[in-house]
């Protein structure tokens, strides 16, 4: 049977088409920087799942009982309710979105010459721990860095990796361990409860906090589900709560399976951290019941981190993940196997092997499916997190891929169908796709801003 989309729909936007000519002047005015283009310039948008969810009835009519009151506003008791419901963690801090909470985070426990451990650390993650002057280790295990190598849970962390890192810096150095669920930067593939325990045995005996990156629990709560047995009967409300119960802490960006377009948090267990990150708080997000957010927002958040639960949603919400790359595999496209949780990932080295890292062949790509079809999707590779070593030469990274981020509840089976017929498309023509050069970068974060030209 069809997995049918578990909704209908109430109220739509158009989509403002336009032609190849036309996006071939939009792409050269952006600098072959999707970051640059105007949303209205694009047909199907895959740039991001965050903050581009479409919010329910229930949590427009959240808006609408927003309670806008500066302090104890009934909204946050609302929203900490529900986060202490799913976590089990008595503390929550609103923060106006994912990096906020990052922010206030490792400015407290980061520092020179501190480590702060992951499978995979999101790329706004690592830069709040590098400005704190500490350094963000990833050890992800090794099948989670081989693309179009299936296995179910290619987000663990390596545990013995780990062990073998704290032993070389010591325990002392290492204030934090981060668990990202599911891994973003790794291919959105999940971490399985089993690994979760193993790296907090390992945490444990050596002091070490474990918190959770959270943007995409529920995601990675249903993987558990369907593919680590023991878990096969367990409800996701009820694994959620297991695997926060080997957390310290977490960080969560709500513009992700909170189905909200603004809205983040920290939750904690340690009321002195927790001080210490409110009085940061209160300087830069605000007073401790709202951080940097509105009433309303903190209503829809709170009614979206129930919604994502829905078993029906999870289940139609993975598979049109499944769907796409299915449809791109049968077609030899190499795509990150299996399907992540909230994208599909194009092996870009894969797919232009006559495009050096130096050359970037994921942005090439994500250039040429613009041009194609007018989708825009992001580069995960050499522009991200490529380094340059003392001679100026690029240090490219891990991998080259392409994500196609899909906004939760935005797109339906006829959008996906035009998707995967682009990317086949542009995959048929590889050949004429060339690499680009930087002509402008920013000294952080520069896939943001960057400018780039193509070499001819
Ligand atoms: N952690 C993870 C795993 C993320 O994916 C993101 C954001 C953040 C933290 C930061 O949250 O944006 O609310 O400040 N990821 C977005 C993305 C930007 O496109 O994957 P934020």
């Amino acid at each position: 049977m069809t997995i049918i989309e578990p909704f209908r729909i109430k109220s739509v936007e158009p989509i403002t088409f336009t032609t190849r000519e036309q996006r071939t002047a939009i792409l050269n005015k952006a600098a072959y920087n999707p970051f640059l283009i105007k949303a209205d310039d694009v047909i199907i948008d895959l740039l991001t799942d965050s903050g581009t969810s479409a919010m329910s009835s229930a949590q427009w009519a959240g808006i609408m009982i927003g309670d806008e009151s500066y302090a104890g506003s009934n909204s946050f008791f609302n929203f900490e309710k529900t986060i202490q419901d799913i976590t089990g963690m008595p503390i929550v801090i609103p923060t106006h979105q994912g990096r906020a909470a990052e922010k206030i985070l490792f400015s407290i426990i980061g520092g020179k010459g501190k480590f702060i451990v992951s499978n995979t650390l999101f790329d706004t993650t690592r830069a709040n721990i590098e400005v704190s002057g500490a350094e963000g280790v990833d050890l992800l295990c090794p099948v989670g860095k081989v693309p179009q190598v299936p296995a179910p849970f290619k987000g663990n962390m390596d545990v013995t990796a780990l062990e073998l890192f704290i032993k070389e810096k010591g325990a002392a150095n290492i204030p934090l361990c981060m668990i990202t669920v599911t891994n973003n930067s790794g291919g959105g593939q999940p971490v399985s409860m089993q690994n979760i325990r193993d790296v907090k045995r390992v945490c444990s005996a050596h002091g070490i906090p474990l918190f959770i990156d959270a943007c995409r629990f529920a995601e990675n709560s249903y993987f558990i589900k369907i593919r680590e047995k023991e878990f096969a009967d367990k409800s996701v409300p009820e694994i959620a709560a297991e695997m926060f119960s080997y957390a310290d802490g977490c960080t969560m960006s709500a513009k992700k399976d909170a189905f909200a377009n603004i809205g983040g948090f920290i939750a904690l267990r340690d009321e002195a951290l927790a001080l210490k990150c409110r009085n940061l708080l209160i300087i830069t997000e605000g007073f401790p019941t709202y951080g940097g957010l509105a009433g309303r927002d903190l209503e829809a958040i709170a009614i979206g981190l129930r919604e994502v639960m829905d078993e029906h949603y999870l289940q139609y919400r993975i598979r049109s993940i499944e769907y796409l790359t299915e449809k791109l595999i049968a077609a030899g496209v190499p795509v990150m196997q299996p399907a992540g949780g909230h994208a599909v990932y194009i092996d870009a080295k894969a797919f232009l092997p006559h495009i050096p890292s130096q050359q970037y062949p994921g942005q090439a790509l994500v250039a040429a499916l613009y041009l194609e079809g007018g989708i825009r999707s992001v580069e995960i590779g050499s522009l991200m997190f490529g380094k340059y070593d003392e001679g100026g030469h690029l240090v490219p990274a891990m991998m080259e891929l392409v994500r196609l981020a899909i906004p939760r509840r935005v797109y339906t089976q006829s959008h996906i169908d035009y998707v995967s017929e682009v990317i086949i498309k542009v995959f048929n023509d590889r050949e004429q796709i060339k690499g680009l050069a930087i002509t402008y970068e920013a000294p952080t974060l520069r896939h943001f801003t960057a400018r780039l030209m193509e070499i001819s």
